[in-house]
């Protein structure tokens, strides 16, 4: 294992003013995305979409790192370039989804644990050898009645520190993903619980199963009411909330924390993270890692069409820079109109 390349690997993920696209969408879930645009879901319409992502002319000033699905990894541009080659040339570290999916959890009704750790250590090698330099695993924690319990907590948290653990072995950066789900319709104070026992299980194993926290970053939820609350809390307020938990649970020893976006709209992703990192003072770079709210507005200008490119490509780098600009709290509402 070598830890001065791993933490070197880490440091760039969260480099000031940039973030991280997850663009690992699995082919179900990419089915579900190209549905809501009219259009089929083959390895080349894939293959087209990623390429007009990843060929934005600008996105490395914003966008320091790339997840893609495995597919994607062996896939190249429309001038044969491998896609991992052209990210690295722009500075843009490659990194790859490796966990399986979240399957129901056995005598935990209504609750998932992650599989993908059957092979994981063979597959790690082959990944690093086309050229992802880190991973990322994400666990779903569900709010309900009764959930989560503390055995879905825990066997998640036992999960993603085994995964965490085989990735730096391979010297490819874990992205530790726990993520409570904010659909219901708790309360914010509730998300706030659920989102500190799922850290405290998470950071616990992490340690036991010695994890070299510099050398990982963390892809929380925010803290935020549940989609279905009639009460929102405003936007302070989740930073403030979100801010808290995290100081609470996290060890300043991790380089950065990346967020994933979770089903809030584009504008609002971006109001929350800016409105943390305005605050000041986190012992951690405090970045996205977003998949809907930096893709929304590209797919929709794309449309399947080759003709939209160029529109996409402007949308999506206009999300992108607003997007960088909150990573260090310099973004304002205004620039939504700047598109
Ligand atoms: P969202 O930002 O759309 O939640 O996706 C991020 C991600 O990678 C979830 O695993």
């Amino acid at each position: 294992m070598d830890v001065k390349l791993l933490e070197e690997t880490a440091r760039k993920m969260v480099a000031p003013g940039r973030g991280i696209l997850a663009a690992d969408e699995s082919t179900g879930t990419i089915k579900k995305r190209f549905d809501s645009i009219q259009v089929e879901s083959t390895e080349e319409n894939r293959r087209a979409y990623r390429d007009l992502l990843f060929t934005t002319p600008g996105a490395e000033e914003y966008i320091s790192g790339v997840i893609l699905f495995e597919e994607t990894l062996y896939q190249k541009t429309s001038d044969g370039t491998p896609f991992a080659k052209l990210l690295a040339d722009r500075g843009i570290v490659p990194g790859i989804k490796v966990d399986k999916g979240a399957k129901a959890l056995a005598g935990a009704p209504g609750e998932t644990v992650t599989e993908g750790l059957d092979g994981l250590r063979e597959r790690l090698t082959d990944y690093f050898q086309a050229g992802a330099r880190f991973a990322k695993w994400r666990a779903v924690i569900t709010i309900g009645d009764g959930m989560p319990t503390d055995y879905a907590i825990a066997t998640n948290a036992h999960a993603l520190a085994r995964y965490a653990a085989l990735c730096q072995e391979a010297n490819i950066v874990p992205i530790v993903e726990p993520e409570v789900l904010m659909d219901a319709d708790n309360t914010i104070e509730v998300c706030e619980d659920v989102t500190r026992r799922v850290l405290d299980a998470t950071f616990a194993e992490l340690i036991k199963q010695r994890v070299v926290l510099e050398g990982m970053v963390l892809k929380p939820n925010m803290v935020i009411s549940g989609k279905q609350c009639p009460q929102q809390a405003d936007v302070e307020t989740v930073a403030a909330a979100t801010l808290r938990t995290l100081m609470r649970c996290v060890p300043s020893a991790v380089p950065g924390i990346a967020f994933l976006s979770g089903g809030q709209s584009d504008a609002l992703a971006t109001q929350h993270l800016d409105a943390m990192n305005k605050r000041g003072s986190a012992p951690w770079a405090l970045t996205f890692s977003y998949g809907r709210a930096l893709q929304a507005a590209a797919l929709k200008a794309w449309g399947g069409q080759s003709s939209n490119v160029e529109a996409a490509q402007k949308a999506f780098f206009h999300r992108a820079k607003l997007n960088g600009l909150a990573a260090t709290g310099r973004y304002s509402e205004a620039m939504e109109e700047a598109a």
